[in-house]
C-alpha cells in the first residue's frame, strides 16, 4: 500500500512508472457542463460553455522556472470534482478515496511535453456557497485610511487582495463600496488611485484625509466619510478596515452580519486573539485589523459625536477620550457617551499571533477576516482565494482528509502524515511563536481564542507539507492549484534526516 512517506523517501516504484507510461496517453475528457447558479443572489454565469482540454504545462513551466524550482521535480497531480450539494461546511470532511493511490513521478519540467495524468477524479461535496461573481455585497460599505505610497506599493499595496473580495473577480463590482482616504497624497495621486480602483472594477470613492488629524483621528474620521457617502441610505453595514484586512468569504461575512438587524444599533468586531494583550489593554474593544462593523444608527451617533470625541487636551496633546490607536479612541467614544457595547465575533481575526500561522489556516475554520498577512506572518490571500471561483466562497481553507491520510487545507497546504494521524486533528496545531518564553503565558496567550493547542509537528518528520505557490482559474470554471515543497525545506525533516533530492510539486485541478 502506498503510504505518504513515498513523497519524501525514495522507494522502488519503477513498476508504477511503466504502468503510468501506458496510461499517460489516455486523455481525460471533460464532461459537457451546464451550470445554473442556485443561490438567490446569483447573477448570470457565462463561464461554463464549451469545456476545452486543459493545458497546465506552459503555466507550470513558467511558474516553476520563475520560482527557481526544478528542472527535475517530483510530481503528483489529482483532479477534484466538486459538487455543491453538502448540507454544511464541516471543519473536516472525510473523503473515502485516497488522494494519491500511486507514487509520484519524477519529471523534468524543462523537457517534458505532457503532464502525467493518470487517475479519474475524486468527488468532493461542498456547501452551495456563491462564487465571487455570484454574490451581491451591496449591503456593505467599507472605509479605509492609508497613505498614497502604501496604496501604490506593489508589495504592500492592497489592490490584488481587494480585487478578490470587492469585485466579481473579472472587472466588475460585487456591489460593495469602498471609501479610501489617502494621507499624504496630491490631487493627481487621488485621481490615479481612483482610476486604478475603477480599472479593476472596485466601486471606490477616493478622497484626501484631513491633514490636521493624526493617525487615530484619521481612522475615526472615516465614520464621517461613510456617513456622508451618497449611497448611505442603501447600505446596511458600515465597515472600518485596515489596508491589510482580507475577507475570505464575503458571503459568510454577509451572512454573519445579517443576523444583526441593521435598523438597530450594533458595533460588531473581534477581540485580539491574545489574552495577555486583553489583560494589558484592559479594554473589551473591537481590534481594528479584524474589521469593525456598525449599523446605520451607530454611524449616525458616532458622526454626531465626532467633534466631541476628537477633542484634545491642549497641553498634553492627548485625546480627552483617551486612545493612541483609532480603534481604541472609537471604543472610548462609544463607551463614554453611549450604551452601545461590542458584539464580539471571534471568527473575525485580528491575527495578533506571530510565527508560523499554519495552525489557524489548517484548522478547517472559515475565518471571516484575516489581517497582518504582510507583516507578522506571510500569506498571499489573493492566491488562496482563487479556488472560490470553482467551489464557491465557503470552500476556502476547507479541510478534506483522504483515505490515505493526506489532508488538504484548501488553497493553503496539502499535508502528509508519514506515521498516520496519531493526534487529535480537531485541535489546532501550536505552530505559533509569540516570543513569550520570558513571561510564562505561552500556554494561555492564544488558548482562550484557539482552544488548547496541540504540539507543533515541525521538525518531527511526522508531518510533511506542500504550500500553495500559485493558482489560476480559466473561463470554464476550472481552477488549478500548484503546491510545492522545496528540497531544502528543513521543517519537515526529523532530526538527522537527510534532505530529499528533489523539489516536489503537487497540482490539483478543481472542476465541475
Ligand atoms: C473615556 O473613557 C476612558 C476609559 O475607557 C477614560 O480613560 C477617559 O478619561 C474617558 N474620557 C472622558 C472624556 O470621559
Ligand atoms: C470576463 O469579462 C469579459 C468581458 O466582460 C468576458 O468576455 C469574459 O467571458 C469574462 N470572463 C469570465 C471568466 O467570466
Amino acid at each position: 500500500m502506498y503510504d505518504t512517506g513515498v513523497m519524501l523517501r525514495s522507494r522502488p516504484w519503477h513498476r508504477w512508472v511503466v504502468a503510468g507510461a501506458v496510461l499517460v496517453g489516455i486523455f481525460y475528457l471533460f464532461p459537457a457542463v451546464t451550470f445554473r447558479p442556485t443561490t438567490s443572489t446569483a447573477i448570470a454565469d457565462t463561464r461554463f460553455l464549451t469545456p476545452a482540454p486543459l493545458s497546465n504545462l506552459p503555466f507550470l513551466k513558467e511558474l516553476l522556472k520563475d520560482n527557481g524550482l526544478g528542472p527535475e521535480v517530483e510530481f503528483a497531480s489529482r483532479h477534484l470534482k466538486y459538487r455543491r450539494n453538502a448540507e454544511t461546511r464541516p471543519p473536516l470532511s472525510q473523503i473515502p478515496n485516497k488522494l494519491f493511490p500511486n507514487p509520484p513521478q519524477t519529471i523534468n519540467i524543462e523537457t517534458v511535453t505532457t503532464l502525467p495524468q493518470l487517475l479519474p477524479p475524486v468527488t468532493l461535496a461542498v456547501e452551495n456557497s456563491p462564487r465571487p461573481n455570484e454574490v451581491d455585497a451591496s449591503a456593505l460599505i467599507f472605509g479605509v485610511s492609508t497613505t498614497y505610497s502604501r496604496f501604490n506599493d506593489d508589495a504592500a499595496g492592497p489592490l490584488r487582495e481587494w480585487k478578490r473580495w470587492l469585485t466579481d473577480g473579472n472587472g466588475s463590482s460585487n456591489g460593495a463600496a469602498l471609501v479610501l482616504c489617502l494621507h499624504e497624497a496630491t490631487d493627481d495621486q487621488i485621481l490615479l488611485a481612483q482610476t486604478k480602483l475603477e480599472g479593476v472594477g472596485i466601486r471606490a470613492t477616493v478622497q484626501h484625509s484631513d491633514s490636521s488629524l493624526d493617525m487615530p483621528g484619521r481612522y475615526f474620521s472615516l465614520i464621517n466619510a461613510l456617513y456622508n457617502h451618497p449611497s448611505r441610505e442603501t447600505r446596511s453595514y458600515f465597515g472600518l478596515i485596515d489596508d491589510d484586512t482580507f475577507f475570505p468569504s464575503i458571503a459568510a461575512l454577509l451572512s454573519m452580519l445579517s443576523e444583526h438587524d441593521p435598523s438597530k444599533p450594533y458595533y460588531i468586531g473581534a477581540f485580539t486573539e491574545r489574552v495577555d494583550w486583553m489583560m494589558d489593554h484592559k479594554v473589551p474593544m473591537a481590534y481594528g485589523g479584524a474589521g469593525v462593523f456598525f449599523t446605520a444608527p451607530v454611524v449616525k451617533t458616532l458622526d454626531d459625536l465626532t467633534p466631541t470625541c476628537l477633542k484634545k487636551n491642549p497641553e498634553s496633546g492627548l485625546y480627552l477620550e483617551w486612545g493612541d490607536q483609532g480603534d481604541l479612541l472609537l471604543y472610548n467614544c462609544l463607551h463614554n457617551h453611549t450604551e452601545v457595547i461590542l458584539t464580539n465575533v471571534p471568527q473575525l481575526h485580528q491575527m495578533d499571533q506571530f510565527g508560523d500561522p499554519s495552525g489557524l489556516y489548517e484548522s478547517g475554520e472559515l475565518p471571516l477576516s484575516l489581517h497582518h498577512y504582510k507583516s507578522w506572518h506571510r500569506l498571499a490571500p489573493e492566491k488562496v482565494h482563487v479556488v472560490t471561483d470553482a467551489c464557491g466562497l465557503n470552500c476556502i481553507f476547507q479541510r478534506f482528509q483522504f483515505a490515505d491520510d493526506w489532508v488538504l487545507s484548501n488553497g493553503y497546504t496539502i499535508s502528509a502524515f508519514p506515521r498516520g494521524i496519531d493526534f487529535d486533528i480537531m485541535k489546532m496545531e501550536g505552530t505559533f511563536d509569540n516570543g513569550l518564553a520570558k513571561n510564562g503565558v505561552e500556554d494561555v496567550s492564544l488558548s482562550y481564542s484557539f482552544g488548547p493547542l496541540r504540539k507543533n509537528l515541525a521538525g518531527t518528520g511526522r508531518k510533511i507539507s506542500w504550500s500553495l505557490l500559485d493558482a489560476r482559474s480559466d473561463e470554464y470554471g476550472r481552477v488549478t492549484q500548484v503546491y510545492v515543497k522545496r528540497r531544502d525545506d528543513e521543517r519537515w525533516l526529523a532530526k538527522d534526516e537527510p534532505k530529499p533530492r528533489l523539489d516536489s510539486v503537487i497540482v490539483l485541478v478543481w472542476e465541475l
